[in-house]
């Protein structure tokens, strides 16, 4: 690749890799965070503003949660909320319609009233939002040489 090609990658449309949306700008509150994690048996009630990712918040008390990617993707970190509302606009692995079901991503969650949310079952959101597509694919058992 000749470098014009290469300053052309660099500054092409974006617009196929959306930024994330900014916070809210209105004005900082602090929230309640009432925490029950299924997988300890724990609860824990923190404060935590409304313009800073929640799990972020938690670990900063000293309060270990289950995550893996920190980037909305991977469900790791779902909550079902109990009471309350949070936002979660870069919340990418997880469906409008699981949002609407109650289920949120911690690392990319936003406080935006006192909360109630406790954790997932294992794998619990990860099977709603993919295991629909689970066994539709093209792989099969066996060594990929077998029939080739
Ligand atoms: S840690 Fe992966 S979605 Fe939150």
């Amino acid at each position: 690749m000749d470098r014009a090609n290469l300053k052309l990658s660099h500054t092409g449309d974006r617009s196929v890799f959306p930024m994330p949306q900014q916070p809210s700008t209105a004005p900082v509150k602090i929230h309640t965070v009432r925490i029950h994690n299924r997988q300890t048996g724990t609860t824990h009630e923190l404060q935590v503003p409304s313009d800073r990712y929640i799990l972020h918040c938690v670990e900063n008390q000293g309060v270990d949660l289950p995550f893996s990617c920190r980037n909305g993707a991977c469900t790791a970190c779902a909550v079902r909320v109990k009471s309350g509302d949070l936002r979660q606009p870069e919340a990418m692995g997880l469906s409008p319609e699981l949002q609407s079901m109650g289920y949120a991503l911690l690392c990319v969650s936003y406080a935006q009233s006192d909360l109630e949310v406790e954790t997932q079952d294992e794998d619990e959101v990860y099977v709603l939002q993919f295991g629909r597509n689970f066994g539709r694919g093209k792989v099969r058992f066996g060594l990929p040489l077998e029939d080739d």
